[in-house]
């Protein structure tokens, strides 16, 4: 099977797999974080390099104070049993998105994790947390028009490949296949300069539910696609 080189996943239906099953929103999002161990392992496995996925938006803060402790609870579990994920897998870990808003001791997390595992090449894994794209451009923007101002970038050459040297994705290629769990159609803010010419999948399966069949039913759909860059592919 061929795999993408980049895929990027938005986490969604942890609250609506929970109540199908007549428990609390927060339990789906124990299960989706569960999840989340589980599917590096598996893109490890298949030969996936990059994996770029959503869990928390700069949106994310409009939900209940009650579901938002779970969710910062749950990240410093995850970000410290991430460690051993990122060991055994070679993996190196990147936040992407303002961390500048969590709580102090999940910043430092977040630099432990980041700094633990800076020389891991085999699977390059972005969690966007307090992520959204317009703010990550805007970021960009006022540090973009800084260096000008200061000379270090003239107006004129600013091209694409400068631009995204002020993304949070800076260096990282961008994304072949986007996967969206739990049947809404949308890129609710998610990496929208990234995913210019990505091919999209959405899937009805709730992320708490999506395992590795789901994972290669989304790779071959993948790649029985006609990727095309806007021009006209030759005839085979
Ligand atoms: C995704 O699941 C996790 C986060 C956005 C943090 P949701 O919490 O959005 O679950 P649904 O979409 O309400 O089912
Ligand atoms: C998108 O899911 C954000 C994450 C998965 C982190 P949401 O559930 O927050 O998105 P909307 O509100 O349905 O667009
Ligand atoms: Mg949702």
């Amino acid at each position: 099977m061929n795999v993408p080189n980049h895929i990027a996943i938005i986490l969604d239906g942890n609250g609506r797999w929970a109540k199908a099953q007549g428990k609390p929103r927060s339990y789906g999002h124990v299960k989706g974080c569960q999840n989340l161990e589980v599917i590096c392992d598996d893109m490890k496995e298949l030969g996936v390099k990059y994996l770029t996925v959503y869990a928390f938006s700069t949106e994310n803060w409009k939900r209940s104070q009650d579901e938002i402790k779970v969710l910062m609870n749950l990240f410093r579990g995850y970000l410290k049993k991430c460690i051993k994920i990122s060991e055994r897998n070679k993996m190196r870990v990147k936040i992407i998105g303002d961390i500048s808003a969590f709580d102090p001791d999940i910043q430092k997390k977040i630099r432990e994790l980041e700094e633990f595992s800076k020389d891991y090449t085999e699977l390059h894994f972005q969690i966007a947390l307090n992520y959204g794209s317009r703010d990550e451009i805007l970021r960009g923007i006022r540090k973009l028009v800084q260096d000008a101002a200061d000379g270090k970038v003239l107006p004129e050459k600013i091209d694409e490949q400068i631009f995204e040297n002020y993304l949070d994705t800076a260096g990282i290629p961008d994304p072949d296949l986007l996967i969206r769990t739990s049947g809404e159609q949308r890129l609710s803010n998610y990496l929208l300069w990234q995913l210019a010419y990505t091919e999209f999948y959405f899937t009805d399966v709730p992320w708490p539910a999506f395992h590795k069949p789901e994972l290669i039913e989304a790779i071959e759909t993948y790649n029985a696609r006609d990727r095309r860059y806007g021009g006209v592919k030759e005839e085979s």
